[in-house]
């Protein structure tokens, strides 16, 4: 969406005060010993307190309130009573939820407890990247010049970008134009970043990987060559200047 009034700043705001606080808080109530539906149930009741509703449920009838990926599990993971989170796994948390007809969209990966696998330095270099890559945007500048900083700070740091995911406008719904903010430089994308419109940038950081293939649940996405995936993800406003980031409150760069 673009913002054009107040009352619009205001709801993103909102929603996206939801979102970024229900990350925060998973984030530190996941615990060893813990399956993924018990942090899922935990998120769940935060936004509802808020009064928000799940955008993967609304949107797409996804079965939980919140993705949880956990390991060799990228992205959309179905929170599940069978998975215990363990001492050293890589958890990505996605929250995204709707509030007064307002969506946004955030997440981000942390290792649970003591890094006994070493998973840090791919979480760090998704973090990173994430801040690099947004405070290079503001009105006019083009889509695929954000992917090449993302692809290019990876490869510094011996990581590859997925290329089948992407970022997206975001603002009434989950999912808007411009869609596919790819985190490498697609040299045929023309399209630029607008003064005022919403947008939620997110990292694929990976170890091997350069895709990612749905499993048979139809949700869970894992690499094409296996590895391991790092994502962190803000909705933003873009401006002339700093982009407003709207779910900072989910700590994920403290
Ligand atoms: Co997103
Ligand atoms: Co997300």
């Amino acid at each position: 969406m673009s913002i054009t009034r107040d009352e619009e700043l205001i709801g993103m705001k909102k929603v996206s005060e939801a979102v970024a606080l229900t990350l925060k808080e998973m984030r530190n109530y996941a615990k060893p010993g813990m399956t993924t539906k018990q942090l899922d149930n935990f998120g769940a009741k935060i936004l509802s307190d808020f009064g928000a509703k799940s955008a993967p449920y609304l949107t797409y009838g996804f079965p939980g309130w919140t993705c949880i990926s956990v390991n060799d599990e990228f992205c959309h993971g179905i929170p599940s009573n069978k998975r215990i989170l363990k001492e050293g796994d890589l958890v990505n948390i996605d929250v995204s939820a709707e509030l007064d007809g307002f969506w946004s969209d955030n997440g981000g990966s942390f290792v649970l407890g003591q890094d006994i696998n070493q998973h840090q330095k791919l979480i760090e270099a998704s973090r990173e990247i994430l801040h690099k890559a947004i405070y290079n945007i503001k009105g006019g500048v083009r889509i695929s010049d954000i992917g090449h900083i993302m692809e290019t700070e990876a490869k510094k740091r011996g990581f590859k970008v997925i290329k089948n995911l992407g970022g997206h406008g975001i603002g009434r719904s989950l999912h808007e134009q411009p869609d596919e903010l790819l985190n490498y430089r697609n040299r045929f994308d023309q399209r630029r970043f607008k003064k005022n419109s919403v947008v939620a940038i997110e990292t694929f950081i990976a170890t091997t990987s350069s895709y990612t293939t749905e499993l048979n649940d139809g949700w869970t996405m894992v690499g094409n060559k296996g590895g391991f995936m790092a994502q962190h993800e803000h909705t933003i406003v873009v401006t002339d200047g700093k982009p407003i980031v709207l779910t900072k409150m989910n700590e994920i760069w403290n």
